[in-house]
């Protein structure tokens, strides 16, 4: 079946992956990568893709309601897949106030001009809100976030987020928007932007520079490889209950500490470096302001409704992920430099 989806924030790290899943996998939708190309979209994440007849950029602010009232105007899509956020929590910590436009103010942005251009049609629409398991705090030592785990976000960034998906919660109960939700625990994988923990730390290892763990490295996350995550949105984006929320994770639960050592054994192995010459780059710094202690994901709704498990051991994707930091040196380098950044400041400047 014929549809055009817009995908907001396509160029990052899970969008591009999501985007270059719906592209070739469904060759009769038309998928419009909206995005505003802040430093943590990169282009460069879809240059494998980006010839395709049914894909489009589209450079735009999602804080900007007039210019996303005439994008949802001119392409009058059937859905919208709204992953554009600010989503570094440390960046959250240091200047809250910009997760507070283009995560609350650009997703009620995105849901007026998508009531606006579906009016009472909304047979066969529907707003995916992309969402993260921060949203219900931090966990003990025991338990795990289900569905039903009420609210408790603890930065500035899972506040925003929080925040969100009430209003997309919202928008379903008061004007019968269609809308469903996911909430994913930590993902890892190729293309994620070097300020978050797995490929900062592969950088520096590639680099023989430090690698800053907070505190004392205890707190614990649940990695999924983000082509699982992007499998999952497929999923549930085709098969999920209209109003319902699905939390989706790895089931793979690490300290951080352990994290880096395997990773640190990983790499040895890969740069041909005897065995502990990464481990001696592990350095101990100030702890996160708030840092939550632990999140790990009960996905048993996804896997028991819908089907979906991950299909990768951390182990494989660990590996995987290694590989391709090692293989796209350039990207990095780019990344690392900001070139890439300059390169389409300078490409979009006369176009929009
Ligand atoms: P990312 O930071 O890599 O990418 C965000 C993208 O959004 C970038 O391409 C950026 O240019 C775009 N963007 C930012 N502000 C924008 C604006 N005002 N208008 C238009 N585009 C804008 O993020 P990510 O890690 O890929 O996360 C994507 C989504 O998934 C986010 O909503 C995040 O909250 C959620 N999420 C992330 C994780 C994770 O582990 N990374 C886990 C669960 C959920
Ligand atoms: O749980 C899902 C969330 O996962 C997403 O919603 C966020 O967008 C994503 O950024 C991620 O948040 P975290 O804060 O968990 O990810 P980050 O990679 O920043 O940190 C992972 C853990 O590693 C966390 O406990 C903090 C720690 N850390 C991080 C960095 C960058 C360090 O010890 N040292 C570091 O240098």
């Amino acid at each position: 079946m014929n549809k055009t989806i817009i995908i907001t924030g396509g160029a990052g790290f899970i969008g591009s992956h999501v985007v270059r899943l719906f592209v070739n996998k469904y060759p009769d939708y038309n998928i419009i990568n909206l995005d505003k190309l802040t430093y943590a979209g990169n282009l460069e994440n879809l240059k494998d893709i980006d010839k395709k007849s049914n894909y489009e950029f589209v450079k735009a602010d999602i804080v900007d309601q007039i210019a996303i009232n005439k994008i949802f105007e001119k392409y009058k899509p059937d859905a919208v897949i709204h992953l554009a956020a600010e989503s570094h929590v440390d960046r959250s910590i240091s200047n809250p106030t910009e997760f507070i436009f283009t995560n609350i103010v650009g997703t009620i942005n995105l849901l007026n001009a998508a009531r606006t251009v579906w009016g009472s049609d909304t047979i066969n629409k529907l707003f995916y809100h992309v969402s993260t398991d921060e949203v219900y705090g931090s966990l003990g030592k025991e338990g795990l976030f289900y569905e039903t785990t009420a609210y408790d976000p603890k930065s500035p960034y899972s506040a925003s987020k929080a925040s969100s998906d009430h209003l997309v919660r919202a928008y379903n109960h008061t004007f019968n928007l269609p809308v469903v939700i996911s909430n994913c625990s930590n993902n890892y994988g190729p293309n994620q932007f070097p300020e978050k923990l797995i490929p900062l730390a592969i950088n520096n290892i590639k680099n023989m520079k430090p690698i800053p763990i907070y505190g004392k490295g205890e707190n614990v996350r649940d990695w999924l490889y983000v082509v699982d995550h992007a499998n999952a949105i497929d999923k549930i984006f085709h098969d999920g209950k209209i109003g319902e929320t699905y939390n989706i994770g790895g089931n793979n639960e690490w300290q951080n500490i352990d994290l880096i050592h395997k990773l640190c054994e990983v790499m040895d192995k890969k740069l041909n470096r005897k065995q502990g010459t990464s481990e001696s780059l592990i350095t101990f710094v100030k702890d996160r302001a708030g840092h939550d202690l632990r999140y790990a994901i009960d996905s048993s709704k996804l896997k028991n409704e819908l089907g979906w498990e991950p299909s990768l051991q951390f182990e494989q994707g660990i590996v995987l992920t290694v590989d391709w930091y090692l293989n796209n040196n350039k990207w990095l380098e780019n990344v690392v430099s900001g070139d890439y950044k300059m390169y389409y400041e300078q490409m979009y400047t006369n176009r929009n």
